[in-house]
């Protein structure tokens, strides 16, 4: 059965009666309009705790005056529905005003990841998710929070945030879902027209693109960026917001690939902006193994 709470104070009074009783609680928190993405973030957290919290919550905090707050889409009904079949415990589902009363003045604000990529786009929105993650965690009372990697730029700065505030709990990182065209699954892909949603595949296309050339021994920086914005062009309906080639804990642009390297872009299709990122390592660089073990050094220890 799912337990919907709809006040901070609930919410709080819940998780700490959960720990008290020596429970582990993982939590996803969620904008609601739930797709597969979500749900393997919830299973993972099904997996890993006693009490899986989700919470439903369109942070206007996050979104700029020209952007989609208005129109985001609210589908409560069937998030519940679909939350029940994986067996979720608690939907957080707080109205506005129990989560920003009158009065509020207090942000979160995590410099230097949030300058390039979204935030250089977007003034203002990590601000907005840093502070509701950040009270949502107080809320909430994880010991474990789940976050997708679709949104790479957001999950460091969450991991810098739960690192420089001390937060008691594990974040981790889940890899992007995708449709079978590779499309990485959004709940903006709803805004999306039929001939949009095909036109949508050019973001993995192109990543894809910039994959096949590193892989085939492209180092330059910028090359990596011009088969993004090529594959790109190609498609009339996307118009390319911007194409970053970073590292993938710093974020900060590298001009040559010398190990694993973030390939992130958004581009609008139709009225949706959509994101998508890509980590690629050349292939002569030796990256480690599980074991932490480069592969020259796996061959040496193999041929002893
Ligand atoms: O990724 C999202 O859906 C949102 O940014 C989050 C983390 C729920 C904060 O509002």
């Amino acid at each position: 059965m799912l337990h919907i709470i709809r006040t901070a104070q609930e919410m709080q009074a819940h998780a700490l009666r959960q720990r008290l009783a020596g429970k582990r609680l993982g939590f996803v928190p969620t904008m609601g309009c739930l797709h597969e993405g979500h749900l393997s973030l919830v299973r993972a957290a099904r997996r890993d705790c006693d009490v899986v919290v989700v919470s439903i919550f369109v942070n206007p905090l996050q979104f700029g005056p020209r952007e989609d707050l208005a129109g985001y889409p609210r589908t409560l009904a069937d998030d519940l529905a679909r939350l029940l079949e994986v067996s979720a415990d608690v939907v957080f589902a707080p109205a506005e005003g129990s989560l920003y009363p009158a009065g509020f003045a207090t942000f979160v604000e995590v410099t230097g990841l949030t300058e390039g990529l979204c935030g250089a786009r977007r003034p203002g929105h990590f601000r907005g998710v840093a502070t509701v993650v950040c009270k949502l965690f107080n809320l909430v009372q994880p010991q474990r929070a789940y976050f997708g990697e679709k949104d790479y730029q957001q999950l460091q700065v969450i991991r810098r945030m739960v690192a420089d505030l001390n937060l008691p709990l594990e974040v981790v990182g889940m890899p992007t879902l995708r449709q079978t065209d590779g499309l990485a699954m959004s709940s903006r892909n709803r805004y999306l027209s039929g001939a949009e949603r095909q036109a949508a595949t050019a973001l993995w296309r192109s990543l894809e693109a910039a994959r096949r050339a590193v892989a085939a021994g492209e180092h330059d920086a910028l090359a990596v960026r011009r088969r993004v914005t090529e594959t790109l062009r190609a498609e009339p309906l996307a118009r390319l917001d911007y194409v970053e080639v970073c590292h993938p804990e710093t974020l900060r642009p590298v001009a040559v690939l010398d190990g694993p390297t973030l390939i992130a872009l958004a581009a609008y299709v139709g009225q949706a902006r959509l994101i998508d990122n890509l980590v690629v390592c050349p292939a002569s660089v030796d990256t480690p193994d599980a074991q932490g073990r480069t592969e020259a050094a796996a061959s040496s220890s193999r041929q002893d």
